[in-house]
């Protein structure tokens, strides 16, 4: 498919329109120099319909691009679909009687590594296991363990290693909380009560709780019939924050943990962290003023860092706006998730800007990298590097799009002072549509 203008929705258009084939490239070239002791994969997940179609943005197969880094050279490049039944057999998750099963989905979302194993994620189905090599090995439940759908965004605990994720659903229980260890043994699995069937994208961890956003985008049953993406804006809803202890009970009555903290109504894709502070609990997001109010086809809003206060002792809450650039896809250091951080990073490419931003939440500065007015960068991946000691010693990678030429590259950034030149830029030999997260997997 050409990636020109055409009367194709949005997200089948321009650079978001997919890329068919599987291609390997080896023996990149590489502008700057490459840190040496970047070995590893950076592999990044995408909707990538096979068909050359898809619904909606959110609902195309899902497709890694990676490329392989070691000695300071950039080995391969490769794109390879995640091959659950959904693309190898056309099927969809939800059964013509509106069943469903978890063992099919799009798995188009995030790409993650826990215990040993990568995992392709969508928050509508199980995960899907896959190789270094980018191989799909198949549908991961954690030994028959998991009973609902998984998140694409688990956090996994700096300190103790443990995968704190959820599921959430349209049918009750809506929302399931599962902690599984550092070993990838699912250990622990609780409902959780919200208010109804609401869409959940993401979520948070502190050093003794987990953090459920549970805001007024809900489940359209005639949305759904209808074929289109099943959810909407619901001005009834409210707008709540629940805050659950690590190992506490979500079910209903007297014994439940989970303390709700209403909230101004809003949308959050993605929290950047969250952590605690004496008695409250401090909750950063890239928070948009609403969501898909006519209709789910269109982004009209755009989402700015904002920050909650809920404080366990008193019960207040407490929000203001941190920043008012439109970003997105915020990101910070993995040793830094649920604990205080001082950095965040995300993407600034709304209107005339297309920029890395870093934040300096102590001292409530921030600095960017300007990529022009042609090239826009995708989700910006922290790596800290070796011997680091600062919590912002290492790279920012990503992988970025060139309107101009139609091509794309990956970018490393020192993120120390992410504003610099680019430490070093790959060509990579196709262009690499938009699509959503990804992770660095070292050697
Ligand atoms: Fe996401």
């Amino acid at each position: 498919m050409s990636a020109t203008t055409s009367d194709l929705p949005f997200h089948l258009r321009d650079n978001y329109a997919p890329v068919l084939d599987e291609i390997d490239a080896t023996d990149l070239e590489v502008v700057g120099e490459l840190p040496a002791e970047l070995s590893g994969r950076y592999f990044r997940n995408g909707a990538n319909p096979h068909t050359g179609k898809s619904p909606h943005w959110f609902a195309g197969d899902g497709m890694i691009h990676g490329i392989r880094l070691r000695d300071g050279n950039a080995e391969w490049y490769r794109n390879r679909y995640v091959k659950t039944r959904s693309f190898t057999e056309g099927v969809s998750y939800i059964g013509d009687d509106g069943s469903v099963d978890l063992t099919i989905g799009v798995n188009n979302t995030h790409i993650v590594g826990h215990a040993g194993k990568i995992l392709a994620l969508v928050e509508s189905s199980f995960p899907c296991e896959l190789d270094r090599e980018l191989e799909t090995v198949g549908v991961h439940d954690f030994d028959g363990r998991l009973d609902s759908a998984m998140t694409a965004h688990p956090k996994t605990c700096p300190v103790t290693g443990e995968l704190h994720f959820f599921g959430y659903s349209f049918a009750p229980p809506y929302l399931r909380y599962h902690r599984v260890d550092a070993d990838g043994v699912l250990v622990q699995s609780e409902s959780i009560d919200v208010s109804g069937p609401t869409m959940i994208h993401d979520f948070s961890i502190t050093e003794n709780h987990v953090v459920f956003m549970d805001l007024p985008i809900i489940f359209d049953f005639e949305l759904a019939m209808q074929g289109s993406m099943p959810y909407r804006w619901d001005d009834d809803y409210g707008a709540r924050v629940g805050i659950m202890p690590r190992g506490g009970s979500g079910s209903s009555g007297e014994s439940a943990d989970v303390r709700w903290f209403d909230v101004d109504p809003c949308y959050v894709f993605h929290p950047l962290n969250s952590f605690e502070s004496g008695s409250k609990v401090i909750i950063d997001t890239a928070r948009y003023p609403e969501m898909w109010r006519q209709t789910s086809a269109k982004f009209h809003d755009v989402a700015a860092l904002h920050r909650w206060e809920l404080d366990l002792e008193t019960g207040k809450v407490s929000e203001r706006g941190l920043d008012d650039r439109p970003i997105e896809f915020p990101r910070l250091a993995d040793s830094r998730v649920g604990l205080a951080n001082r950095f965040g990073y995300a993407v600034s490419t709304f209107g005339d800007t297309n920029a890395t931003v870093k934040y300096d939440l102590e001292q409530d500065t921030s600095v960017v990298h300007d990529f022009g007015d042609a090239v826009v960068p995708g989700e910006p991946v922290f790596v800290a590097a070796e011997h680091g000691s600062a919590e912002d010693d290492g790279w920012l990678l990503q992988y970025v799009y060139d309107k101009s030429s139609d091509t794309s590259s990956f970018v490393v950034l020192d993120a120390r002072d992410p504003s610099t030149e680019a430490v070093a830029t790959v060509q990579l030999p196709r262009r690499i549509p938009y699509g959503f997260h990804g992770t660095w997997f070292a050697d």
